[in-house]
This record gives structure tokens, sequence and C-alpha cells, in this order.
């Protein structure tokens, strides 16, 4: 896809943002969301496994993501996961309010006992 069709692909009503997600030596982990009554039951903490697991595998040695600053939930599961608030966004809140009030960027640095 060259620019110019991106361009058109992002002229919606949205508008047109870039950020920088992570660094090129973090594997990054985008939105997991489970079900309702799925949640609280353990399988949060199977998925991350198998994403670190992958990570390893792929050679990197930090997994990084994104959680909007008032999921309290979600970010005591990534602490509680030894992931650790790399940087503060508070962009997103004054150019697109339908994405909420700004994400922390959370980083894991792996180690081979984990
Ligand atoms: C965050 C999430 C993936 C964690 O998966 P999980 O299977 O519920 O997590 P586990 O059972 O392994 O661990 C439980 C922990 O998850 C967290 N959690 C987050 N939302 C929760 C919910 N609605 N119900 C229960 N636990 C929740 C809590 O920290 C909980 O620990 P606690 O006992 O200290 O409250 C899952 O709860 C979820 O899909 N939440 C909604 C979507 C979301 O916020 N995703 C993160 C986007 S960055």
């Amino acid at each position: 896809m060259d620019s110019e069709e991106k361009l058109q692909l992002s002229s919606g009503d949205l508008p047109l943002i870039f950020m920088k997600e992570c660094a090129p030596d973090e594997y990054f982990l985008s939105n997991i969301a489970l079900k309702r009554q799925m949640r609280g039951l353990g399988m949060g903490s199977r998925l991350l496994a198998f994403v670190e697991a992958q990570a390893r595998q792929a050679g990197y040695h930090k997994v990084s993501l994104r959680v909007a600053i008032d999921n309290l939930d979600a970010k005591r599961f990534y602490q509680r996961h030894h992931y650790a608030t790399k940087a503060i966004d508070l962009e997103s809140n004054k150019r697109v309010s339908v994405l909420g009030p700004g994400y922390q960027s959370m980083v894991k640095e792996l180690r081979n006992d984990d």
C-alpha cells in the first residue's frame, strides 16, 4: 500500500495522528481482551506467558504494550506480571477524545528464568 492509499484510508472522521507505539527492540503486544465471563480465571496470565514465549522465540528481550491510563484493573494485572511503566502519553486525550484519557507504555524485560 503506498502513502496515498494510506492517507485515503485515514481520511474519515478521525484526524490523522502518528504515534510511536514501541521501540525497535521491543516485541509489541497490542490489545488483549477477554469476554467478561472469561476474566479473572487466569486466561490473561496464560496469554501473556504465550506472548512472552513468542517474543523470546523471535529473539526479543523485551515485551511492551500500551494501556489506557484509567484502566486500573489491567494496569494492576500487568504490574503483577512485572511490566513497568516506561512513559505516559497524554496526547490522545487532546487530539482524539474517543481514544480516552491517554496511555501508559509498559515494558517487561524478559529474563531467562521467567
Ligand atoms: C486484562 C485481562 C486481559 C486480564 O486477563 P484475566 O484472565 O482476567 O487475568 P487473570 O485472571 O490472569 O488475572 C486476574 C487479574 O486481571 C485483572 N483484571 C482486569 N480486568 C479484570 C476483570 N474485569 N475481572 C477480573 N480481573 C480483571 C486484575 O488485575 C486481576 O487481578 P486482581 O485479582 O488483582 O483483581 C482481562 O481481564 C480483560 O480482558 N480485561 C478487559 C480488557 C482489557 O482491559 N484489556 C487490556 C487492554 S491493554
